[in-house]
This record gives structure tokens, C-alpha cells and sequence, in this order.
């Protein structure tokens, strides 16, 4: 194969340039670790109101909240890390190959994630029954955490960087060096048998999700003396959807992220900082708030996640399946689909027969009802719903105009059958 077939087909490399991040991804990079803070510093020490301090003192003295790294917060998250790390790569699980890249190989994966995930849970619980682990650190120790890993993810970043330049000729980055550091050198870095996307994608940013959650409800209990039920409920949901994760984690092959996606500051900051520190604003946010909310509205919430969860999960799953045997029934039916002169195939039955993207739509459903046990005293809570409906509206528009490039007429002809971006009737 030269040198050009094995590139990323050059039309879709535009549409990425064009329907990219612009020159935003820098305004990205310098605004969203501010905005973390911003959030942290308010739901810490404004009882969760959204704070605006009028005048330059004031704004100091707002700023002057930061904590900078502790060595605890370095130990801890160190022995996270490369502990995460070690179940990774040594854990059993069986081995399943991805997606085709663009050169015709097949990467093979690990997918140990429940058998990682159980047995962290299974330590964790361990040492705080023991009393070797408070309950509480990772919510005491949030602020200094949050330092850390940030500083830790840029320099991470770097080192991708650099890692990412010896790759596939088809990986070849755009030669801008800020811009690479941003969007990343390599689509599958690897050190060993160690993928280091597929690794932070999951384990050390979800899982360290999963267990501040809990932290933050221990705290609740030794600041209140019980756990409330909008708590119960925010962190019921966020674990169910982790568990499901891990359940489908083969599934993570089939998504943008793994197939499209270079591994640079943007996925590994993702990952690692915004999900962990702001997925847990709406628990943060509960620990000093302890209302109690009426049956019908704890009832309207569990309907809205689990709709929500039908609708993504099957999504995902149909998806999934059928790419991998696009003879496996959709709803009980043949599959109904259409064939792409490139040789994919789009299903256009099924969830995907509503509209493009009924697993965004689902997911939106989910990340409401992970906001709503906040109830309405502050929109602090609801950062959630508003950031993640406008990250999905962004990658439906990517997603669409690089298969528009990759698929042409053929994309026209799926767009023309399932004519709906995202919500059926409406979007
Ligand atoms: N919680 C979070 O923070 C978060 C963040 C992002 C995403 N997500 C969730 O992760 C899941 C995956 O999202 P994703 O962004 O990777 O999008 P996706 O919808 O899973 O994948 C899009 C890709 O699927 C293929 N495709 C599109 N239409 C198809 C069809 N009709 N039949 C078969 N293949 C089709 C195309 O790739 P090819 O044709 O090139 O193969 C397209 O680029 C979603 O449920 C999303 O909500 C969650």
C-alpha cells in the first residue's frame, strides 16, 4: 500500500479540520481548567451558587480558594494511577480485536474492566473497613486532587505528544505542535501491551469517578448523619451507568472516540480531569444540600433514567452488533440497511431507524435525571445537562459532515431515510 492510500482519506482529514474545534481548541485549552476550578470553588465555598465577584479583589480572593497539590493528593493519586494501570494490563479478561484502521489491521484489546473494576471496589471497601482509608479523602482532598491531576494531564499530554510522532505514517499530525498537543499525534498509543486511550478512556478517570461519588456521600452521612435520597439517587444512577459500562465494555470499540479520535489533551484531560471533577458537581453539590424530594418527583426521575438508559444502551448495542454481524436480527426482523460504496453498511432500522443519533438522545435523557434530584434552588447542578447537550450537538455536526465526506451520496441517501439529527419530530 503507498504512502497516500495508508493516510486517513483526505476528505475526511478536511471535514475533521473544518467541523473540528477551529481555533477554539486553544480557547478550550486555556478556558475549561479555569472553568473546573470555577465550579469546584463555587459548589465548595458558595453553598453552590454561581458566583460572579464584581471588581479585581474580589475576584483574588475568589481565585485564592485553589489549593495547590498536597503530597497526599500526589501519593494518591500516583498509587491510583499506576495501579489502574497494573489491573490493566495484568488482569484476565478475554481479547477482542477492534475496529479496521485505515492500513487493514486490527488492534487486539483487554477487556478486563469488570474484573479491574470489581476488584478495586472490593480493596477500596477493604481498606476503609480496616481503617487504613478514610471514607471521606477523596472529598477532603478534592481541591488538592484537582491540582494534581491537572498538572499531571498536561504534562501527560507532552508526553503523548512526543510518544505519538514515531507512529503510523497515517497518524501523520498536522505539523502545528500546539494544535497536535491538543488533538494528539497517534490514534492508538501504545506502550506495550498498555493502550493508553483505551486505558484513560476507562479506568483511572471513570472508576476515580465512580469512588469520589461515594466519598462524597460518606461525607454527607458524617456531616449530616444520614444519606439523602436525591443523593442516593444521583449516585445510585452515575454507578448503574459505570457498571453498564463495564458490562458493554467491548462496545467502547465501536465509538468515535476509539475509532476517530487521536489520544492528545483533549481525551486525556477529558478524561481524566473534566469527567471525575465535574460529573460529581451534582453529588458535591448534595452533601450540604439535603432536601428531600416528594414521591412522584423521585418516581418521574427513575422513569426519565430509565428510559433514557433503554434507549442509549439499546442504541449502542444495535449498533454494535450488527457492525460486527450485519446478519443478527434488529427488534426480531432482518437488519434494514444501507450499503456504502466505501463497503460499510448503515443501519437504518431498529433505534437508528428514529433518527441519526437516538443514543445521543437517550444519554440526554440520563444526564437530566442525574440533575434533577438537585431540585431548583441553583442552575449550579443543571452545568451537566447544558455542557453535555452542547458536546453532543457539536459531535453529531462533526460526526455528520466527516460521514458526509467519507460517504458521500451515499450519507445523502441515509440522511434522506432517517432524516432526524437526534430527536425524532424535532431535531
Ligand atoms: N457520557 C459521556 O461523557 C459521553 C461522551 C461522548 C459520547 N457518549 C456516548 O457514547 C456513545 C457513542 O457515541 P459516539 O460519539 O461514538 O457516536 P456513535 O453514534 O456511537 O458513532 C458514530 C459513528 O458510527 C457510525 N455510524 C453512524 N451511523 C451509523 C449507522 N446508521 N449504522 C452503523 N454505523 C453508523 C459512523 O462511523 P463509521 O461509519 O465510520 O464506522 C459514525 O462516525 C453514545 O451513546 C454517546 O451518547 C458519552
Amino acid at each position: 500500500m503507498n504512502e497516500q492510500n495508508l493516510r486517513q482519506n483526505p476528505e475526511v482529514d478536511a471535514a475533521r479540520q473544518k467541523y473540528g474545534f477551529g481555533i477554539s481548541w486553544l480557547a478550550l485549552m486555556v478556558a475549561l481548567p479555569p472553568l473546573v476550578y470555577y465550579l469546584w470553588i463555587c459548589v465548595t465555598y458558595y453553598q453552590g451558587e454561581l458566583v460572579f465577584p464584581s471588581g479585581a479583589a474580589a475576584w483574588l480572593q475568589f481565585w485564592s480558594h485553589i489549593s495547590p497539590p498536597t503530597w497526599r493528593a500526589v501519593c494518591l493519586y500516583g498509587s491510583w494511577f499506576l495501579a489502574q494501570a497494573a489491573l490493566q494490563i495484568w488482569m484476565p479478561g478475554p481479547t477482542v480485536q477492534g475496529m479496521e484502521l485505515p492500513d487493514g489491521s486490527r488492534l487486539d484489546y483487554r477487556m478486563n474492566g469488570m474484573f479491574a473494576f470489581l476488584l478495586t471496589l472490593g480493596v477500596v471497601a477493604g481498606l476503609v473497613a480496616l481503617g487504613w482509608l478514610d471514607a471521606t479523602v477523596l472529598y477532603d482532598q478534592l481541591g488538592p486532587l484537582l491540582s494534581v491531576v491537572n498538572i499531571f494531564t498536561f504534562a501527560f499530554a507532552g508526553f503523548l505528544y512526543l510518544w505519538g510522532l514515531k507512529g503510523a505514517v497515517w497518524e501523520r499530525p498536522t505539523g502545528r505542535p500546539f494544535y497536535d498537543y491538543f488533538m494528539g499525534t497517534a490514534l492508538n498509543p501504545r506502550i506495550g501491551s498498555l493502550d493508553l486511550k483505551l486505558f484513560c478512556e476507562a479506568r483511572p478517570g471513570m472508576v476515580f469517578w465512580m469512588l469520589m461519588n461515594l466519598s462524597i456521600a460518606a461525607k454527607q452521612y458524617e456531616l449530616h448523619g444520614m444519606v439523602t435520597v436525591p443523593m442516593m439517587l444521583v449516585v445510585g444512577f452515575q454507578s448503574f451507568y459505570l457498571i453498564d459500562y463495564f458490562i458493554h465494555e467491548q462496545a467502547v470499540l465501536t465509538t468515535w472516540d476509539i475509532k476517530h479520535e487521536k489520544f492528545g489533551w483533549m481525551l486525556c484531560w477529558g478524561d481524566l480531569v473534566w469527567l471525575p471533577f465535574t460529573y460529581t458537581l451534582q453529588a458535591q453539590y448534595l452533601v450540604n444540600h439535603t432536601h428531600e424530594l416528594p414521591g412522584w418527583g423521585i418516581a418521574a426521575i427513575v422513569a426519565l433514567n430509565l428510559t433514557g438508559y433503554a434507549i442509549f444502551r439499546g442504541a449502542n448495542l444495535q449498533k454494535h452488533y450488527f457492525r460486527r454481524n450485519p446478519n443478527r436480527p434488529v427488534c426480531g426482523r432482518p437488519a434494514e440497511y444501507i450499503k456504502t460504496v466505501k463497503g460499510s453498511l448503515l443501519l437504518t432500522s431498529g433505534w437508528w431507524g428514529f433518527s441519526r443519533h437516538m443514543n445521543y438522545f437517550g444519554d440526554l435523557m440520563i444526564a437530566l435525571s442525574w440533575c434533577l434530584p438537585a431540585a431548583f434552588a441553583s442552575p449550579l447542578p443543571y452545568f451537566h445537562i447544558v455542557y453535555f447537550t452542547i458536546l453532543l450537538l457539536h459531535r453529531e455536526r462533526r460526526d455528520d459532515a466527516m460521514c458526509l465526506a467519507k460517504y458521500g451520496n451515499d450519507w445523502l441517501r441515509y440522511r434522506a431515510k432517517v432524516p432526524w439529527r437526534i430527536v425524532p419530530k424535532l431535531y
